[in-house]
């Protein structure tokens, strides 16, 4: 259940451990965008719906300064959720705000997702984060997609020189909020071409206190966007219980399969490296 306080959905601070895991998110690189967001620089935040106004706050606590990209900055609304973002959080122009940050989050619903995509100026070198599910009800009242890949690709495409990341696209925005509410750990699948995108957006998972998942490369974005739709199904069907996604760690496949049974994957020599919020790699399991 969404407990809004003041508007907002309420905060609740997470342990130290978490920002500790977010700050190294960034080791040093020539590359521009990491540099910045290693330091903690600035975020935007493109829309300030539901899942915008979860995110902000949570950028914040980890030390981001966060601007809203608004079709009304000047608004009550925004005023009050930029007061209770804090950490020097602004709000401007959709434009405005993504021309100001290198890392932007694109939180619109699809239906204007193309039109905000392609108006937010020179994308190039920034992280671009990719939350949204191009996908409506079906005559059925279920969903179904609405593009023949998928929304990170299509923004790909609108934004060639941008560092495109699918990420928390699958879980509610009551978790992001509080992602202890699920008493365990909330994974967020998280998938991009660029490595050191990844990784950034890796830590600033695992910093605010949920689970990165590597779902490899941007076109499996296709596969998370599925997820999602199936994360709807029992919200669709009004069942009283929903789900979160938690992908169970497992050691079985490494230990029960050599390397034979198939191609290497093309990165498999540039993995991104991923936190480990769960401890050490298990023995394998008796086999
Ligand atoms: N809500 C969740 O729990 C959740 C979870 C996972 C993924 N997502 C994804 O996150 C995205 C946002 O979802 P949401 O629930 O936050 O939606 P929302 O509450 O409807 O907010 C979307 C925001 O987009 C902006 N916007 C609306 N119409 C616009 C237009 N015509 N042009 C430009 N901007 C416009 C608005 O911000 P301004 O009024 O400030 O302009 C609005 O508040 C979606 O793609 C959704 O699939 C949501």
């Amino acid at each position: 259940m969404r407990t809004k306080v003041f508007g907002f959905h309420r905060i609740v601070l997470l342990p130290l451990v978490a920002l500790l895991c977010a700050l190294p998110a960034l080791g040093s690189s020539s590359d521009s965008s990491q540099r910045t967001v290693g330091k903690l620089g600035k975020v935007a935040i493109i829309g300030t719906g539901d899942l915008g106004d979860s995110l902000g706050p949570r950028f914040a606590q980890l030390g981001y300064q966060v601007i809203y990209g608004s079709r009304n900055p000047a608004s009550d609304s925004a005023k009050a959720l930029v007061a209770h973002t804090g950490n020097g959080a602004s709000a401007a122009s959709q434009r405005e705000a993504a021309q100001s940050a290198d890392l932007v989050v694109l939180a619109v619903g699809w239906p204007v997702m193309r039109t905000v995509a392609q108006n937010l100026g020179s994308l190039d070198g920034k992280i671009v984060i990719d939350i949204s599910t191009a996908a409506e009800q079906g005559e059925d009242g279920y969903f179904t997609s609405v593009v023949e890949t998928s929304a990170a690709e299509l923004i790909q495409d609108w934004n060639p020189g941008a560092k495109v990341v699918k990420a928390f696209a699958v879980q509610a925005s009551y978790v992001v909020d509080d992602p202890t509410v699920m008493e365990g750990p909330i994974s967020v699948p998280i998938a991009a071409d660029d490595r050191n995108a990844k990784e950034v957006v890796a830590r600033i998972v695992a910093g605010m206190g949920m689970d990165p998942f590597d779902a490899g490369p941007l076109r499996y974005s296709r596969e998370i966007e599925a997820f999602a739709r199936l994360y709807m199904v029992p919200i669709l069907q009004r069942r009283q219980a929903a789900w979160e996604p938690y992908f169970r760690r497992s050691y079985f496949w490494e230990c029960a399969w050599g390397d034979d049974w198939s191609d290497p994957v093309a990165d498999a020599k540039n993995l991104a490296t991923m936190p480990n919020n769960q401890g050490p790699a298990k023995p394998c399991p008796g086999l």
